[in-house]
């Protein structure tokens, strides 16, 4: 079996910024609008009047500040409350591939690989913006890669997942360099009139290069010791989003064909389930929590990673050691915890070890572990 390396990342952050202020204005004149049009159904007791959202909940409840997005005044205006993306031609490049491009070649360039090097590319995010062809094979002709192209669909785990298949490509033989990429779109799948959920999300891409430790020219790579991968059966993060939608009208449009979720649940059942599964697995490879520098963790509830962090450690980690970019980015699914290693990893020395692991809907879970070269 070859040994594996990752041996460059990138990221694609869009151009607009929105505060948890803008968007809970944004929200508030939604709420006012809805309830004045309804105010004699109100008054009636015909129906519920809706509630206000608080900057002041998000924070405590998330830990989110801000996010990055494609699209700021679509989503911002409370008539459409929707990203506004164009729907652009066959020939020109679709938005995820452009995301995708623009990711894959900072983490081409930090590898010091050319695509001709390129043998294999995977997109693995959550959701695909069309069936086929595939988003990958779209982005393997806009880098001029040789080779096969796959998508894969793991919710937030998709970029550990990734990662796992990836790696046992290129130590079975069959695969030489592998680019991964994760272009989330989460903006267009989030319900911006849903006060329990309408501030989770923000939008980004990530791309990671790994391939053959021998055959690897990057000063700045990690080996990968192993993955993990488990998932369950659970119907408490759902998006019933589907190409069988059309065949019954009376579902079209309707809240459940965006993200829901039911968050205390999410959280309560989630946490330990990761806790457990990244000691577990720096079990398996004979490593002791304590020995790990750093936990680049999925980035989606500040109090989330603060408790796994606590279940794994035994204690609280520090910034440093478990770093947090959702107050600026928000949940980017797959991409969060590998926009955390993209930005936090440059410091670690020879022979460090870290931990990237998501977690999600199915349930999924996933943990990488990563020895500094
Ligand atoms: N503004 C103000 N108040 C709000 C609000 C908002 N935007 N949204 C909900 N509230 C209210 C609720 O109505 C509730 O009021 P009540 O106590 O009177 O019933 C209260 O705040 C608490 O709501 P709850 O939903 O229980 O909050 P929470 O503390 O569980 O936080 C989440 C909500 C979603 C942030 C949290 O559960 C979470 O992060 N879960 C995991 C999410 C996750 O990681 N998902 C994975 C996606 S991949």
């Amino acid at each position: 079996m070859n040994q594996v390396v990752i041996s460059g990342t990138g990221l694609f952050t869009p151009p607009h910024a929105i505060s948890n202020e803008e968007l809970v204005a944004s929200f508030n004149r939604y709420v006012q609008q809805y309830n004045a049009e309804h105010a004699t159904a109100i008054a009636a007791g015909e129906c519920e009047p809706l509630a206000e959202s608080s900057v002041e909940f998000i924070v405590k409840a998330s830990g989110i500040q801000s996010r990055f997005v494609l699209d700021k005044d679509g989503l911002l205006d409370p008539d459409r409350m929707t990203p506004l993306l164009l729907e652009r031609s066959n020939d020109e490049l679709s938005v995820q591939a452009e995301m995708a491009v623009h990711a894959a070649r900072e983490a081409l360039e930090n590898a010091g690989r050319s695509a001709a090097d390129i043998d294999m590319v995977i997109v693995a995010c959550s959701n695909m913006q069309r069936a086929y062809p595939a988003v990958s094979i779209e982005v393997q002709h806009a880098l001029g890669i040789h080779g096969y192209a796959f998508d894969m669909n793991v919710a937030c785990s998709s970029a550990t997942f990734g990662i796992q298949t990836a790696a046992n490509a290129i130590a079975s033989g069959q695969a030489r360099v592998v680019l991964m990429v994760n272009p989330e779109i989460c903006t267009a799948h989030l319900n911006f009139r849903d006060r329990d959920s309408h501030f989770i999300f923000g939008d980004a891409c990530t791309a990671v290069v790994l391939e053959r430790a021998d055959l690897a020219v990057s000063a700045h790579r990690f080996e990968v010791l192993g993955c993990k991968l488990v998932t369950l059966f659970s119907n408490n993060i759902r998006n019933n989003a589907g190409f069988l939608n059309r065949c019954d009208e009376r579902g079209v449009g309707a809240p459940d064909k965006l993200f829901v979720q039911q968050g205390r649940k999410v959280f309560k059942e989630v946490c330990p389930m990761v806790g457990e599964h990244i000691v577990d697995h720096l079990a398996e490879l004979e490593l002791a929590p304590g020995e790990v520098r750093r936990f680049w963790l999925h980035q989606a509830n500040l109090s989330m990673n603060e408790l796994i962090a606590r279940r794994v450690l035994g204690r609280e980690a520090s910034r440093d050691e478990a770093p947090v970019i959702l107050d600026r980015y928000a949940n980017t699914s797959s991409a969060g915890s590998v926009i955390a290693f993209h930005l936090f990893s440059r410091d670690m020395t020879e022979g460090q070890v870290g931990v990237l692991s998501s977690f999600g809907a199915g349930y999924s879970v996933g943990s990488v572990v990563l020895k500094k070269y």
